[in-house]
């Protein structure tokens, strides 16, 4: 069957697209494309998930723009219309966490299997099972009603897990046509079960390091040395460990500047989510939980910001032993920020506490990494929602709410995430426009991690999901 789209602006081509694809299959179809960002063989990976992203919106009759970056292009892929319709931006991102350790795979990552009701692949579930949510919510919906009154616009990534270095300049670049926008809509959180979904309105913030001691310009002899240098192995982990107190707290004066206090409402959405402590350490396979005291381990990967250590090494890694002074030792820090936090401040902050703690004998080299911002919307109708709120975004929520209510047993909670999406901020701050988030995830989907899967029930429960938001969005 062949569908005209009647709508389309007078004089470009007529446009004709086949009928509704299978979701379940196309997602398939995109994740055999081994897109990593962050590794430089993966080129031809990428290039296949753009192209693939580039034909699937050409099917559905949209106008695909693929934006060159300094490194992984953007595809912009546009629904337009009257300019009185409101206007939809779908976000979502295309590249994928490497695959390592793939010995810990039970099948190939970038061979998408289905089992017990999932998909298993590498970006099965971030980002590209929930963004295929919002692509087939569209293509069904126009196949359905080709003259609704709605424009859209995608807009994927190929940057977001290295921290979309290129977007804010893109955003810059082209503001005054994005910003036409009303809202932005995406799928990139988490929700507690197949049972119940979460409409996250809180990202965390993000700024990371990398840091190098060196001591001695190379290893040494240990018998002829030790004793008499300092090790940069010691001294690293003796700076690592003053980082913290003895309560979990981050041990640099001003860390925690900026930090805002949590409103009722979200303490009730919170408790509403329920907690088991205990199924939760058991989940993590570990015996103590350690958030800081009076905070649950609920609010503190919600409320509170971090300083993480994501690696260490340094001095001999191989087999057996090796009796040295190592030359130099180096950690990866991460550090997660809410509310008011500036990144840019904090990175600082860290930063000139290891140098100011770096013994003599020791020299110290900080190479900060990216960072993005801390991003809050409250729902309108909360207490202390903003007065002004677009109508669209109120009209978008209660949308949401009653879509998520309608598919799944229990109602949605508005709630914080832990995790980070900074381009959500930068939308926020140079767009002017506020993101609603449905977390379209579970714990159980193993992301970052081996064997990572999608669930199918909850990806095809999503499509109705947004098709019925952008239903109520349409003029
Ligand atoms: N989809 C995640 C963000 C996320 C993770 C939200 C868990 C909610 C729960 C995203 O793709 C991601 O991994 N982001 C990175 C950001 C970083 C690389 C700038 C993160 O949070 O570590
Ligand atoms: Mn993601």
């Amino acid at each position: 069957m062949i569908i005209r789209i009647p709508q389309l602006p007078i004089g470009e081509e007529s446009f004709c697209f086949p009928a509704m694809f299978d979701p379940i299959e196309k997602l398939k179809e995109h994740l055999r494309h081994p897109s990593v960002s962050t590794d430089s063989t993966f080129k031809t990976g990428m290039a296949g998930s753009r192209d693939f992203l580039t034909g699937l919106f050409k099917e559905m009759g949209l106008s695909v723009e693929v934006v060159d970056t300094d490194l992984h292009p953007l595809v912009l892929a546009k629904r337009e219309g009257d300019p009185r319709w409101p206007h939809v931006l779908i976000y979502g991102h295309y590249d994928v966490q490497p695959a390592d350790p793939i010995d810990l795979w039970n099948s190939d990552p970038f061979e998408p299997e289905e089992r017990d009701g999932r998909i298993y692949a590498r970006g099965a579930a971030d980002n590209k099972g929930p963004q295929m949510a919002h692509i087939a919510a569209v293509a069904e919906l126009l196949e359905e009603n080709p003259d609704l009154p709605l424009r859209i616009t995608f807009l994927i990534e190929g940057e977001e897990e290295i921290g979309s270095p290129s977007l804010l300049p893109f955003l810059k670049s082209r503001k005054e046509e994005l910003s036409e926008a009303d809202l932005v809509l995406l799928s990139d959180t988490l929700s507690p079960s197949e049972d119940q979904l979460v409409v996250t309105v809180g990202l965390r913030g993000i700024v990371v390091m990398d840091v190098e001691f060196t001591g001695p310009n190379s290893d040494l002899h240990s018998g002829l040395h030790g004793g008499a240098v300092y090790n940069p192995v010691q001294a690293l982990c003796e700076v690592c460990a003053s980082l913290h107190d003895a309560d979990n707290r981050v041990a640099i004066e001003g860390f925690y500047e900026g930090v805002t206090e949590v409103e009722e409402w979200e303490r009730q959405e919170l408790v509403q989510l329920g907690s088991d402590e205990e199924a939760y350490k058991k989940f993590l396979g570990i015996e103590a939980l350690k958030p800081l005291s009076d905070y649950s381990a609920q609010e503190a990967v919600r409320y509170l910001p971090t300083l993480e250590f994501n690696g260490i090494g340094g001095g001999y890694q191989g087999e057996g032993s090796k009796t040295i002074v190592p030359s130099k030792a180096m950690t990866k820090i991460s550090c997660r920020l809410v509310g008011n936090q500036d990144p840019k401040r904090v990175g600082e902050l860290v930063k000139q506490a290891i140098l100011d703690r770096t013994p003599e004998g020791i020299r110290a080299r900080i190479e900060m990494g990216h960072q993005g911002a801390p991003y809050l919307v409250v729902p309108p109708g909360k207490p202390n929602a903003p007065k002004d709120s677009p109508e669209l975004l109120t009209k978008a929520f209660e949308a949401t709410r009653a879509a998520i209510a309608a598919e799944f047993p229990k109602p949605p909670l508005f709630l914080r995430e832990g995790g980070s999406i900074p381009i959500i901020a930068d939308i926020k701050k140079t767009l002017g426009l506020d993101s609603v988030m449905i977390g379209l995830f579970l714990p159980e989907d193993n992301l970052h991690a081996p064997n990572e899967s999608m669930n199918i029930g909850v990806l095809k429960k999503g499509i109705r999901v947004s098709k019925a938001i952008l239903k109520s969005l349409a003029r």
